[in-house]
């Protein structure tokens, strides 16, 4: 073996690469084809544990930004929300993948869970208890500002950081709404609309948190605005 290609790293793998990434602990997390129930046990493990993995980057990134708020950074924060955002997409076209299976093949996979459910999911969890205080600080760094919510849709370049704050926000809501409508779908299409998860919760709770928004407030400002430019014009024509 060359120089090079020798391991410098501590581990106990052949190479630097299998070290660092970790590729003996990380491949030996899903189970061996002799313990599955079924076969797609594997596309269940990858799709679910991939999701998890992107949901910590996701709840890493989203702290951080939690911070730089804190310390009244929007530009710091603005650049982790993208990745928050790609983490999300990330998760929603996992889902695709879930979609391969047919519905009686999960039933097979199902056997093998016990009660293990979403609700119980850290990442999700963790999404869950992070972004609220994200819209905490962007309503404090409003109030220092001394504005509301219309005076800064309405006067966007003037206040171009905030703006891009409440935008990012708004991104970020829309993106997880999108993965639960797209997560309700997937269960949908796998075990139907009528019936029970694997914790006897049933799937019509789940398709009444579709409707959830973690900010109204900035998903109603655009019916003030609307509201606010039908205003105007009426004024304008009644002169
Ligand atoms: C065939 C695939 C899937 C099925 C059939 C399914 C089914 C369900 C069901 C029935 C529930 C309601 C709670 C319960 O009784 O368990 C639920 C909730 C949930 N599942 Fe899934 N799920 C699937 C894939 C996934 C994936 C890949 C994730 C990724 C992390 C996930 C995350 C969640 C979360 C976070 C919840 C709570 C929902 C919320 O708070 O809006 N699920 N799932």
């Amino acid at each position: 073996m060359s120089e090079a290609k020798k391991p410098v790293l501590g581990g106990t793998a052949k190479s630097d690469y299998e070290n660092y990434v970790r590729t003996d602990e990380l491949l030996s997390l899903q189970k061996s084809p002799s313990e599955w129930e079924h076969r797609d046990e594997l596309l269940f493990a990858v799709v679910h544990q991939s999701s998890e993995l992107w949901l910590k980057l996701a709840i890493s990134e989203l702290t951080e930004a939690t911070d730089y708020l804190k310390k009244n950074d929007i530009r710091g924060a603005l650049r982790l929300f993208d990745r928050i955002a790609i983490c999300m997409r990330q998760c929603h076209e996992a889902l695709d993948m879930l979609e391969k299976m047919s519905p009686w093949d999960y039933q097979q996979v199902r056997r093998a869970l016990g009660h293990g459910s979403g609700f119980d999911s850290p990442g999700f969890n963790g999404l869950r208890k992070g972004v609220p205080g994200l819209g905490k600080e962007f309503h404090r760094l409003l109030g220092e500002a001394n504005i509301d919510l219309l005076t800064l849709y309405l006067n966007d370049r003037k206040y171009e950081d905030l703006y891009l704050l409440a935008e990012a926000l708004t991104e970020l809501d829309e993106r997880i709404y999108l993965w639960r409508h797209r997560h309700y779908k997937v269960v949908e299409r796998s075990i139907g609309a009528k019936v029970s998860g694997t914790q006897g919760t049933p799937v019509e709770i789940l398709s009444k948190l579709n409707s959830f928004t973690f900010f109204p407030e900035i998903w109603d400002i655009r019916t003030t605005i609307t509201n606010h430019a039908l205003a105007e014009e009426a004024k304008k024509s009644a002169y």
